[in-house]
């Protein structure tokens, strides 16, 4: 009698085949199946032997070995001195923990390896959450090059991978690569999530299924997909680890980040949905919920480092008149910070700026009934700061070669206690004798020389561990992870943080297809997305203030321009979108997200409940055909009829089946332009 185990949830199911002596053989992997069903037959009943192959077939496990017959990607690549490097599961024992979780232990007696791999396939959300521990058991240090932290099958008709690349002002450019027979690979080595390569991607297949998964590491990665000997593909997520990082002492063991899985008959957009309930469920608020996202005002685009106390308050002042909930000061509040070259590190107020220091604004902002929030760069350092003159050693550094700078600053070492328990003391010294309600944490530079030897993830660790315990004593407090943008995007971070910064980036064309790839992996309420000042800082262009505060309106709204210098007409218009943020942002949060494509430049995207949604409606571009595109709404109910309301119109009630299958009659829209419609179930 064969042995499965199997996690369902509402929407999936994972089935493995299990043997005493060997690692669990995938089965399934895919949209839901019954109850009961499990594989009619042993998998090796179903392959007679090829020509010319080893007589002890070994398909595709949840952790591929090598060495032993198993010739694609393993998910470990370890030794001891050049010896035990060959891997193969000797025992295996599945153990159930409650309903939804398995406890999968592997040994390996030959090599001296013990492993767990932990897999839960969540109800609420459907996400397959899998991470693996590996002990050493053997005698002599065994050096770890690579751990999966899980190994997936696709199935054989996977097409298409969608993956994202970028650079600093332009995030979540979309990467689409067609699956063959040659392996498909995406590695970060920039030491933090990157700007360049998202953990994660998203799989269709011919049929319109669609697998994601994504790695909850703010490091290095690394994720592959190669076709397999059955006509399958293995997709292997894990961290990056650099020669010699992880070396595990006998007993030691080591941890990979969680990696999250889930797979939606409905496609990419269910793909996302199921993501953004797992990241929800991820995200510690204070008080236990997310409160209504503040509409913020960061200073930066408008100040930049022209820090002048009285025109900071004016513009405190004349951010609450428009509707501004959250003043967030920005960089160049600090010891010396009058421009990029210093400073960082030095974190206590410029007295030659803030003679009295911050407490008189704060007071200000919060007397407006605003919160006040502050930009730190805690695990950086400028070697021209009171900090780097006096711990030089703190920096990382390799001994012999040259310091590399990005815009002038170094990283610390976190892996450092005393290097966490300083930034502790000042952080918590600032959120002690402040109001300080909000933390936009950046990163600006990538990591080079992890230290002598690379520590790329103590890094991760050591930030982590520093957010978690200045939450701990703060726990009102909320933090934005930033860097340089939306350097640091990602699962892992989000256990620490309750907001991204999208991108630097803030023309509002540029940030329809950022905001889109962001959505397709995090929830909207995460999303910074400011309006920004006409033209736009990063790129030159100008847009309209209705077109800019539109693209900035589903995600958490901001202002990032000098409110005070805006002319009648557009201060008018700011405070009518915040207005309408407010309006609106308890339907476009927390809620479901779809997106697509009309064409002819024209984009959309829905928040809600397929009976009750908001219809935001883009068009990027200036139209070049005669007449409006249809917009089809394939999530709605064709058995059912929609109240169908525009923004500021009259509503008209159509039947499902002609929104899903003809679609909805746009009206001509500017070249540049968003339009609202709800949708509710008659
Ligand atoms: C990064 C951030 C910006 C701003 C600057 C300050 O570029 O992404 O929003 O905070 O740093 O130096």
């Amino acid at each position: 009698m064969t042995d499965f185990a199997v996690l369902h949830s509402p929407a999936c199911t994972a089935i493995w085949e299990v043997r005493p002596d060997e690692a669990p053989l995938w089965r399934y992997w895919g949209p839901r199946l019954p109850d009961g069903v499990v594989p009619p037959t042993p998998l090796r009943d179903e392959r007679p032997e090829p020509s010319f192959s080893l007589h002890h077939d070994v398909p595709l496990s949840l952790f591929p070995g090598i060495g032993m017959g198993w010739f694609g990607a393993p998910a470990l690549a370890a030794h001891r001195g050049g010896a035990d490097w060959a891997h193969a599961a000797t025992a295996c024992r599945v153990e159930q923990v409650g309903e939804d979780t398995l406890h999968i232990h592997l040994s390996d007696d030959v090599a001296g390896l013990a492993i767990v791999i932990v897999a839960r396939l969540d109800p609420a959300s459907d996400v397959l959450t899998l991470s693996t521990t590996l002990t050493n058991r053997g005698e002599g240090v065994l050096d770890v090059g690579w751990l999966a932290s899980a190994c997936l099958p696709l199935p054989p008709d996977a097409r298409e991978v969608l993956s994202y690349t970028g650079r600093h002002n332009s995030e979540f450019v979309a990467v689409r690569d067609a699956l063959s027979r040659a392996g498909w690979r995406r590695e970060n080595r920039r030491g933090l999530t990157s700007h360049d390569a998202f953990p994660g991607a998203i799989v269709t297949c011919a049929d319109g299924t669609a697998y994601g998964a994504q790695l909850a590491w703010s490091g290095n990665h690394v994720q592959s997909i190669d076709w397999i000997d059955d006509g399958r593909r293995q997709w292997l997520l894990g961290e990056g680890l650099a020669p010699g990082e992880m070396r595990l002492s006998p007993g030691e063991s080591l941890t990979t980040p969680e990696m999250l899985a889930t797979v939606s008959a409905l496609g990419a957009d269910g793909v996302s949905q199921a993501f953004h309930r797992a990241i929800r469920a991820r995200i510690a608020w204070p008080g236990g919920a997310m409160s209504p996202r503040k509409v913020h005002l960061n200073t930066w685009e408008g100040f930049y480092f022209d820090h002048d106390p009285a025109a900071l308050q004016d513009l405190a002042t004349a951010a609450a008149q428009v509707g501004v909930e959250r003043f967030v000061l920005d960089d160049g509040w600090f010891a010396g910070r009058h421009d990029d070259t210093s400073s960082l590190g030095d974190w206590r107020p410029d007295p030659l700026t803030y003679p009295e220091g911050l407490g008189p604004l704060a007071a200000h902002v919060t007397a407006l009934g605003m919160d006040f929030g502050l930009w730190v760069e805690p695990e950086m350092v400028n070697p021209d700061s009171d900090l780097y003159r006096a711990h030089p050693d703190w920096a990382l550094h390799i001994d012999g070669r040259p310091l590399l700078t990005a815009r002038h600053q170094l990283v610390l070492d976190m892996s450092l206690p005393q290097v966490r328990d300083h930034l502790c003391d000042a952080i918590a010294a600032l959120l002690r004798s402040l109001p300080i309600a909000y933390l936009k944490w950046d990163h600006n530079r990538d990591l080079t020389h992890a230290g002598n030897r690379a520590t790329y993830r103590a890094q991760v660790l050591g930030t982590y561990a520093l957010m978690a315990r200045l939450r701990a004593a703060f726990p009102a407090v909320e933090i934005e992870s930033c860097a340089g943008g939306g350097g640091r995007i990602d699962a892992g971070i989000i256990a620490h943080t309750h907001r991204f910064w999208t991108s630097d980036c803030i023309d509002a064309i540029s940030r329809v297809g950022i905001q889109r790839g962001f959505l397709r992996f995090m929830p909207p309420e995460l999303m910074g997305s400011h309006v920004g000042a006409c033209p736009a800082h990063s790129t030159g262009r100008m847009q309209a203030m209705a077109f800019r505060s539109g693209v900035a309106l589903p995600g958490h709204f901001g202002v990032e321009l000098d409110v005070r210098g805006l002319n009648d007409a557009d201060r008018a218009e700011l405070a009518a979108a915040i207005a309408r943020y407010k309006a609106l942002r308890g339907r476009f949060h927390q809620g479901l997200v779809w997106q697509g494509a009309a064409g002819d430049g024209v984009v959309w995207q829905a928040h809600g409940s397929a009976d009750d949604l908001l219809l935001h409606v883009t068009r990027t571009a200036p139209t070049t055909w005669r007449h409006a595109p249809h917009l089809r709404l394939p999530m709605l109910d064709p058995a059912r009829r929609y109240h169908l309301t525009p923004e500021g119109g009259a509503p008209v009630t159509v039947a499902g089946s002609w929104l899903v299958h003809a679609g909805l009659a746009l009206p001509p829209l500017a070249g540049e332009a968003v339009a609202i419609y709800t949708l509710t179930a008659a």
